[in-house]
């Protein structure tokens, strides 16, 4: 009956359809009990004249069933979240068919972060240094959860994918059993206490008092930790009476609270609203041109005969082989078909973080940095090796591009890995290039540091104060074409004030016609505007004039300050620039006797301001400076080597060695990163190039940006072009 029903079902859809003509469905299975188990559900199958049938494979481990599969050895197997991620990314397998159980469909349970409630500071934010009890090492709630949220957030940083180090750097003292292995810290087992003899400490198994969730639970009741990672229902299992133990029996569920990942706190009973992930079903994984309705249409068969009400043979029962979730996880109570066969989609968005967080495949086994100049060059190779001198790893290799266009391309055909760029060339770098952000250049110790603010620097002049809006005619000093302080945002800005009215598309030449003189370093190429470069002057020789780079000694925040200084009406910078180059805090010749008293900033209403007012009188706060990268390469490998190496590095006053954010031993400013910054940070959430840039940036970057053309003098002649062509042919 329920055979044939599958087999219309076949042959009406299935005429076209290859995996209706599965004759069988070949079960991967991993152990003798399983493959016991599997032979009785072949034998049922086939007794009840069911089709497909069943056969059964034996396969290693989890992941060798999804490899088998993928080899076309096997057809399907029933995998943990963990487990799905891997064969989806790694075999390209998709989850077709889910288990359910008396849970909320798709879900086995929450993952969820406990602490005491007397202990009001701590938040999901400032864990480190603090006390962690853990269910057990590798496993979901207590480990993989968490851990992976914390390093795909960037509050954990981990250098060369050694994880258990990490967290053993992280959280002062853990219980965390089965951490007690070779090679891993002994802080990951301070905590816990063995068992009534105190032998067998932080076990793998019950004879860990602290193993499990119960263990967790009680490592945070009895304050040996700080926090408890455990599932939704643990604190209820353990409060309140519902626990005899001695321990238990006394502990009140109000006492404890959540951590929830915006960062604020919650009733234990709100894990809905507050908890670090949802964690999904097993569900049955298959390969991509496998049909999953077939697949489903023959376990619903299944199910109808052989489910929990079964008196022969049950799918969902392993305690006649003595087991247990063989095949299928025993609480299971029916299969449900799923919607969207994407992993992503099955996993949802807040477990894949964690599992993105520990994903160790694809780390890079050297770091490639985008160099452009000699002075980069020179400072790489320093960094490469001050971080080798410390074992960090990936090791760092230096790279030559010709400009971050060239850094840009080589990036996304992964000849190199890495280069830090400005807000105007991420969007280019996420929009053209699809790379991603992997850390960030913080401008402050403070959370404001992640943005800096776009200034026009004129000097001060009393017969002379002209405002933002007479510009016109004036000689300007820009950073560099298509940057963002020197670029983007005032000739956005300009554009908005319409002040410089552009022909179309034609902004460069509208910007040629605005300013009477400008050095506008890389608008060298054909089809510029020659006023564009009229101010440059090149290297020491005079050569290189105009180019991108640090060659033309105009380039750049400082370079734009020093045409300023020397020929310009105005230049645009970023808010430190004047400061970081005048009153002695630069000792080159041009600059060694400029007073930053004697600039001011034009503001947006129309007066001036003291140079140091750049809060009130900015063009814009912008995203600062990224390192991107192609976004197969682990982000938490970049952003972790980069943390842990300005621990060594960041500090300018440093005495001796290697110092990141300076670059004066090179001859240069601002080489491989600013010499402003003051830390790098983690990219947090704003995995994108839109979320780093943000929806205010992305608006004014938009402005002057003509509708994708990305050589907007062309745009006119190639319509034209096909309108002769059209005319042609009517
Ligand atoms: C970390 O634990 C040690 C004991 O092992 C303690 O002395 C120290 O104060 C703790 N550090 C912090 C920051 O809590
Ligand atoms: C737990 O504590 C709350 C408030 O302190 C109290 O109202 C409640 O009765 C206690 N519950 C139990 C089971 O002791
Ligand atoms: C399936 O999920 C993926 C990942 O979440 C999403 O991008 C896609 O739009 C979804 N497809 C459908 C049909 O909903
Ligand atoms: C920096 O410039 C000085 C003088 O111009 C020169 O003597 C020195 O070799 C340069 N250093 C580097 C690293 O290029």
């Amino acid at each position: 009956m329920q055979s044939s029903t599958v087999w219309a079902v076949c042959i009406l859809v299935g005429t076209f359809n290859l995996a209706c003509g599965l004759k069988e469905i070949r079960w991967c299975v991993t152990s003798t009990p399983e493959m016991n188990k599997c032979n009785h559900m072949k034998e049922a199958f086939e007794s009840a004249k069911m089709h497909p049938l069943i056969s059964c494979v034996v396969a290693a481990s989890a992941l060798d069933c999804a490899k088998k599969i993928a080899n076309k050895e096997a057809d399907a197997v029933s995998l943990d979240g963990g487990n799905l991620y891997q064969a989806a990314k790694e075999h390209k397998l998709k989850p077709v068919v889910a288990e359910k159980y008396d849970q909320e469909v798709g879900t086995i349970y929450y993952a969820v972060a406990v602490v005491r409630k007397s202990d009001n500071s701590i938040t999901i934010n400032n864990l480190k240094m603090k006390r962690s009890c853990h269910t057990g090492y590798g496993r979901t709630a207590g480990w993989n959860v968490p851990i992976g949220y914390l390093i795909n957030t960037g509050k954990m940083s981990v250098i060369g994918c050694k994880i258990p180090q990490a967290v053993s750097e992280f959280f002062n003292q853990s219980c965390i059993p089965g951490a007690q292995r070779t090679g891993f810290p002994s802080s990951l087992c301070q905590l816990c206490i063995g068992d009534e003899h105190n032998k067998n400490e932080c076990a793998e198994d019950d004879d860990e008092r602290y193993y499990s969730y119960s263990g967790a639970f009680r490592c945070l009741a009895e304050q040996a930790g700080d926090i408890a990672f455990v599932k939704h229902s643990t604190v209820s299992d353990n409060t309140d009476g519902n626990n005899p133990n001695p321990w238990a029996k006394d502990l009140n569920s109000s006492d404890y609270q959540l951590l929830c990942r915006d960062g604020s706190r919650a009733e234990v009973t709100d894990w809905k609203a507050c908890h670090l992930a949802k964690v999904p079903a097993h569900a049955v994984v298959v390969r991509l041109d496998t049909d999953g309705a077939a697949i489903f249409n023959a376990l619903d068969a299944g199910q109808k005969k052989f489910g929990i009400t079964s008196t022969g043979f049950k799918m969902f029962d392993s305690a006649s082989y003595n087991s247990k979730d063989l095949l299928f996880k025993d609480s299971t109570t029916e299969f449900m078909l799923i919607k969207n066969q994407t992993y992503q989609a099955w996993l949802g968005t807040e477990y894949l973080q964690s599992l993105n967080g520990l994903d160790c495949y694809n780390m890079p086994k050297t770091l490639r940095w985008c160099t452009q100049s000699r002075g980069e060059l020179l400072k790489c190779g320093a960094m490469a090796e001050a971080f080798n001198s410390k074992d960090l790893t990936p090791p760092i290799q230096c790279v030559s591009g010709d400009n971050p266009n060239d850094c840009m391309i080589k990036i996304k055909n992964k000849d190199i890995d890495a280069v830090t760029l400005d807000a105007g060339q991420i969007y280019t770098a996420g929009k053209l290039y699809e790379l991603v952000p992997a850390a960030g250049e913080s401008y402050t110790s403070d959370n404001d540091g992640a943005s800096y603010y776009a200034v026009a620097v004129v000097k001060k002049s009393s017969h002379n104060a002209f405002t933002i809006d007479q510009l016109k005619g004036k000689k300007s000093c820009h950073t560099g074409l298509d940057r963002t302080a020197g670029w983007n945002i005032p000739i956005g800005t300009l554009i908005e004030r319409g002040e410089i009215k552009p022909d179309k598309c034609n902004i460069d030449k509208a910007v040629g016609e605005f300013f009477s003189a400008s050095c506008v370093p890389g608008a060298i190429e054909k089809g510029y505007p020659s006023s564009l470069c009229e101010l440059c002057i090149g290297d020491a020789k005079g050569k290189s004039k105009c180019v991108f780079g640090a060659e033309e000694q105009y380039s750049g925040y400082t370079g734009a300050f020093r045409c300023l200084a020397e020929v310009g009406d105005v230049a645009f910078v970023k808010h430190t620039t004047v400061i970081a180059n005048t009153d002695g805090n630069n000792l080159e010749p041009w600059a060694v006797n400029l007073k930053s008293s004697d600039y001011q900033l034009l503001c947006l209403n129309g007066v001036r301001a003291e140079v140091n007012q750049w809060r009130e009188c900015n063009l814009a706060k912008v995203p600062s400076h990224a390192v991107m990268v192609h976004p197969s390469t682990p982000i938490t490998a970049v952003f972790g080597l980069l943390d842990k190496a300005q621990d060594f590095f960041g500090n300018d006053s440093y005495p001796n060695g290697f110092k990141m954010f300076d670059s004066s031993a090179y001859n240069g400013s601002d080489l491989l990163f600013k010499d402003s910054t003051v830390r790098i940070i983690s990219v947090g959430e704003k995995t994108t190039y839109e979320d780093w840039l943000g929806k205010n940036y992305l608006e004014a970057i938009k402005r002057i940006e003509c509708s994708g053309a990305m050589i907007p003098s062309m745009m006119p002649s190639l319509f034209l072009l096909i309108l002769m062509l059209l005319s042609f042919f009517i």
